[in-house]
């Protein structure tokens, strides 16, 4: 094994440390107290992770039985929650206990929630095994759950102790959920690294193939990307916006899907390419660098279509988002890839063009 990467995430709340390697999961006990993550630990899984790499991930964390919930986005609610609690308190978890949720975003937001509240908060540490986890929702500190009236409505901030990013375990997952988490690194790339956007141009097939050399600085450098900006703005005050991205207009479509059509990258995908558009129909981004995403992300794979959406609908969920505050939209746009801004004074009518462009249904519900 190469040496593992350390990436640390400097959040007011608590230090976060993210390590980095093929095989760091073999060595999970050891790292977790090497990090003075003690007590006793008790993994939080799904049923269909844990068939495929339970073995190896217990036997690096020195044995244990885990807490298995059912994966899937729908199970991410307080049901599951209540579940964890209870199966804590049948096994003897006291407030120097430590979570390790080992799993996708799901199990991770979910088991971090448990984490944040039981007991009023125990130690979590992350195992991702999802390209998206492991770029994305275990770095950070934001946890929670979904409730019927809609998505991650009920949450907290929670910092993991520590993040065990072990890109082996992708070896095993769906290539249209690797593909998810990939267009979060495309949207890093946008932000913040022309050099990574390069790259993934450049050695795509590679990346597929999940070649180490190609596929984890890949990884590190989008953790890296994460954990600078969480430093410098852990609760979403101002910077943290930047990694919303192409994320105003991809939870809209989430939405008006139902979150059943599209992975949540590939709603992503889709927003990046409206806001790359918004800002060359501004004068702010060369279109040239918008056709460079464009061609990306054509390269890395097929879209579910968006065209039988209606305009109205989609903006009527626009309208109803978090990122609206105090009736203002905060919008990202890329400048150049691998730069953003911020604005604030978007209006309906270039949003709507900007749908229609995309090749949207003009109508409203
Ligand atoms: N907390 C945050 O900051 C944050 C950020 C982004 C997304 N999220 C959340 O993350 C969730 C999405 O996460 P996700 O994309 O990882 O989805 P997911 O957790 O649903 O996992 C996707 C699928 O992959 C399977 N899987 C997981 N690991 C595997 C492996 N190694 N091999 C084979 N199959 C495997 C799972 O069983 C599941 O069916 C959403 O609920 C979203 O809200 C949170
Ligand atoms: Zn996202």
């Amino acid at each position: 094994m190469s040496d593992p990467v350390r990436v640390d995430v400097h959040a007011g709340s608590r230090a976060s440390t993210i390590w980095i390697g093929d095989g760091v999961t073999d060595r999970a006990g050891a790292l977790l107290d090497a990090h003075n993550v003690g007590g006793k630990r008790f993994v939080v899984s799904s049923p269909v992770i844990w068939r495929l790499h339970g073995e190896r991930i217990a036997r690096g964390l020195g044995g244990g039985d885990p807490i298995l919930i059912p994966d899937g986005e729908r199970f991410k609610n307080l049901q599951s929650v209540s579940r964890i609690y209870e199966a804590l308190i049948h096994a003897g978890a006291d407030r120097g206990s430590t979570i390790v949720a080992v799993g996708g975003g799901v199990i991770g937001d979910t088991a971090g929630f448990a984490a944040a509240t039981f007991l009023r908060g125990v130690t979590l540490a992350h195992i991702p095994t999802t390209l998206l986890a492991q770029v994305d929702s275990s770095v950070g500190g934001k946890v929670g759950v979904n409730l019927a009236l809609g998505k991650n409505l009920v949450g907290a901030f929670h910092q993991p102790a520590l993040v065990l990013v072990d890109p082996l375990l992708l070896a095993t997952l769906p290539r249209r959920e690797f593909r998810s988490g990939l267009y979060e690194v495309v949207k890093y790339s946008m932000i913040a690294s022309r050099d990574l956007f390069e790259r993934v141009a450049r050695d795509t097939k590679a990346i597929f193939a999940r070649e180490a050399r190609v596929l984890v600085p890949a990884i590190v450098e989008s953790c890296r990307i994460k954990a600078d900006v969480v430093s410098s703005d852990e609760r979403e005050s101002g910077l943290r916006r930047i990694l919303n991205y192409g994320h105003t207009v991809g939870h809209a479509l989430e939405a008006v899907t139902k979150y059943r059509r599209f992975r949540h990258g590939e709603a992503i995908a889709y927003g990046m390419l409206a806001a790359a558009d918004l800002a060359v129909a501004r004068g702010a981004l060369a279109d040239l660098e918008r056709q460079a995403l464009a061609r990306l992300i054509a390269r890395l794979g097929p879209l579910p279509p968006a065209s039988d959406l209606l305009i109205g609908e989609v903006l009527e969920a626009i309208r109803r988002d978090k990122k609206v505050v105090d009736g203002k939209l905060h919008f990202v746009i890329a400048i150049q890839i691998g730069a953003t801004m911020t604005i604030d004074d978007v209006t309906e009518e270039e949003l709507k063009a900007v749908l229609e462009r995309l090749g949207l249904k003009r109508g409203d519900p």
